[in-house]
């Protein structure tokens, strides 16, 4: 029988030609095994978003598609029969409002109890009406930092209430990293983006966490003009402080918020941005919708005054000039890093490093 010699300094090792044979075909078979699962488990995970997006998506053209699965790096749905029933539109205005409601902050607050009595809420804290079409998909997009308080009266009272509205909708709480000084407009253009990423919303209602609507009539959808839907805020005796006022919550479409080129990203602290958001608007030839004042109402969650969040000096300068730094400050100057996503049951939170203001 042919043997083939290998030498290693000066052990020598004879092996059979056969032999050596297979365990080479041995190492490949094993190589090719191992680099087969490498690559599965590398499709499923790149997958996933597109695959949640996907599922999303589909569901609000369709109703009920059920059953995604991956198979050869390929996405099969299996849609059940009543997928391919066309769901109607929901009513303009939906049956299940209540009216006025009474807002209170003494009441002890449990996650747990809210997720228990909204079990319609699914991850992220999405929802869509069951048997009806919702008239807009809707990005609920709350700016935040160290306010775990007042979120938890936010989703114990908003979730009932956007359900009531018939709303298909998702929460994104977009957390500033680290404890540098505070941009609230910033952190709204990145929930814009952010949510697109993961959704075809077509309404985007920016609200800060200690607002709470007090007639669920005032619906958090978008208008043919921006709403400011805090109207009426008791902070300020259930009225506006002055006209142009457009703090607190307000809606936009799409459409609406890429004309004014998003938000501006340059007010660094308290105050200002609210106005310039005015100021993008009316130069753009729009104007504000509101709700009338009994319906606009809304409470405030009184609290002291934030960390690294004093007023803005800036800010009247800045405003002098919206006109001229809109079009080149915006949503198409936006730069941000993702630190974090976390999908929790009623909420999304994405933790962000939006960096530092010019020094
Ligand atoms: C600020 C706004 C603020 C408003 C009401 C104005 O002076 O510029 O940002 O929303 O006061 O407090």
């Amino acid at each position: 029988m042919k043997e083939s010699l290998i030498s290693v300094s000066k052990v020598t090792v004879a092996l059979p030609g056969a032999s050596l044979q297979r365990a080479c075909k041995f190492l490949v078979v094993f190589c090719a095994l191992h680099l087969s699962v490498v690559l599965i488990y590398y499709l499923s995970g790149a997958n996933f978003d597109i695959l949640q997006y996907f599922r999303r998506n589909q569901q609000s053209q369709l109703g009920y598609a059920q059953n995604y699965t991956i198979s050869n790096g390929k996405l099969t749905a299996e849609i059940s029969t009543i997928a391919k029933e066309e769901l109607k539109n929901c009513p303009k205005t939906s049956p299940l409002l209540l009216g006025p409601q009474n807002i209170v902050f003494s009441i002890h607050v449990d996650l747990e109890d809210i997720r228990k009595t909204n079990p319609d809420v699914t991850e992220g804290g999405c929802y869509r009406p069951k048997n009806c079409k919702a008239l807009q998909k809707v990005a609920i997009i709350i700016p935040f930092r160290n306010r775990d308080d007042h979120l938890k009266y936010w989703l114990h009272y908003m979730h009932p209430i956007l359900q009531r509205q018939q709303l298909d909708y998702g929460v994104y709480v977009i957390n500033q990293d680290g404890e540098k000084t505070f941009n609230r407009a910033k952190l709204l253009n990145i929930g814009y983006v952010e949510s697109l990423k993961e959704y075809a919303y077509d309404c985007f209602v920016f609200s800060d966490v200690d607002l709470i609507p007090m007639d669920d009539r005032n619906t958090y959808t978008c208008f043919s003009q921006p709403r400011h839907l805090s109207a009426a805020m008791d902070k300020f005796g259930f009225g506006l402080p002055y006209n142009q006022y457009f703090g607190g919550v307000s809606a936009l479409s799409m459409k609406q918020f890429l004309k004014i080129n998003g938000f501006p990203n340059n007010y660094w602290g308290w105050g200002g941005e609210d106005d310039d958001i005015y100021n993008r608007i009316a130069s753009r030839d729009m104007y504000i919708s509101r709700p009338d004042t009994l319906t606009g109402r809304c409470r405030m969650i009184r609290h002291n005054k934030d960390n690294k969040n004093d007023p803005n000096p800036q800010r009247f300068d800045l405003l002098a000039h919206t006109r001229q730094t809109m079009n080149s400050d915006g949503i198409n100057s936006l730069s941000y890093k993702v630190v974090s996503t976390k999908k929790f049951p009623l909420y999304t939170y994405i933790t962000v490093d939006i960096g530092l203001p010019p020094s």
